[in-house]
């Protein structure tokens, strides 16, 4: 199994890759780790629309390589800290590029979904609110529904400004269910069968429509 984890934050030893550091401690197969800030200046869509009608984006760039690490994975990881009630806007713009896969699935038609990756977020935020999560579990799905990913799990750490991610018991408690997830997951994908699993209201109705 092949997994990716792809970091949104600024720091590469923060709370958010120091809770998924924890959880990937416990998986097995090979793991990858990209740090969306080796990629500055970042190089977000451009809202060109010539993904509409070509497969290769537009700005021929770091990109394409990525989207072949995403292309090979099996399990996709999201480490976002949380900034101002998402995920970080670096991340999101990282991963705007995926908008040449959008438009294959959903314009230029030559991709179908295969939904055979497992995506996990990590989150990490300094404060804790009511229901916080779910506005970035609800976006991540898009991006993991471009990806053909599954939602396996969330794992969350609040209150890191009082509490360091690594010494919050309920995340690491998450982060040894969620490995046990992944590698059930990984063993039944490798077994042929089960691989469809996981959860995503964008995902599911979209593997529906394309059973039809
Ligand atoms: C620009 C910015 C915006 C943030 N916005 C929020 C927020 O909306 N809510 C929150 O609880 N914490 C917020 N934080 C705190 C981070 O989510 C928190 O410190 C996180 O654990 C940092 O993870 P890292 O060390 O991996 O970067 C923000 C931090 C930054 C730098």
């Amino acid at each position: 199994m092949k997994t990716i984890v792809i970091n949104g934050s600024p720091k590469k030893n923060g709370q958010t890759m120091s809770l998924t550091n924890e959880l990937i401690s416990k998986i097995n197969g090979d793991i990858e780790i990209i740090h969306v800030y080796d990629y500055m200046p970042l190089k977000p869509c451009l809202g060109c629309e010539k993904c509409k009608t070509q497969s290769i984006c537009s700005q021929e760039d770091y990109f394409g390589d990525v989207l072949k690490k995403i292309e090979d994975a099996d399990c996709i990881i999201l480490a976002a800290p949380m900034w101002f009630g998402n995920i970080s806007g670096p991340l999101m713009s990282f991963l705007s590029r995926l908008n040449v896969w959008r438009n294959g699935y959903e314009t230029r038609k030559d991709r179908v979904h295969s939904w055979d990756k497992a995506g996990v977020l990590v989150m990490t935020t300094g404060a804790r609110w009511k229901s916080m999560a779910k506005s970035v579990e609800a976006t991540v799905e898009f991006y993991f529904k471009e990806m053909d990913a599954l939602m396996l799990g969330s794992i969350y750490a609040n209150k890191t400004d009082v509490l360091p991610s690594k010494n919050n018991f309920y995340a690491l408690t998450q982060c040894s269910y969620i490995a046990d997830q992944i590698n059930t997951w990984s063993k039944n994908k490798e077994a042929g069968k089960n691989y469809v699993y996981g959860y995503s209201s964008w995902n599911y109705m979209d593997y529906e429509e394309n059973r039809k």
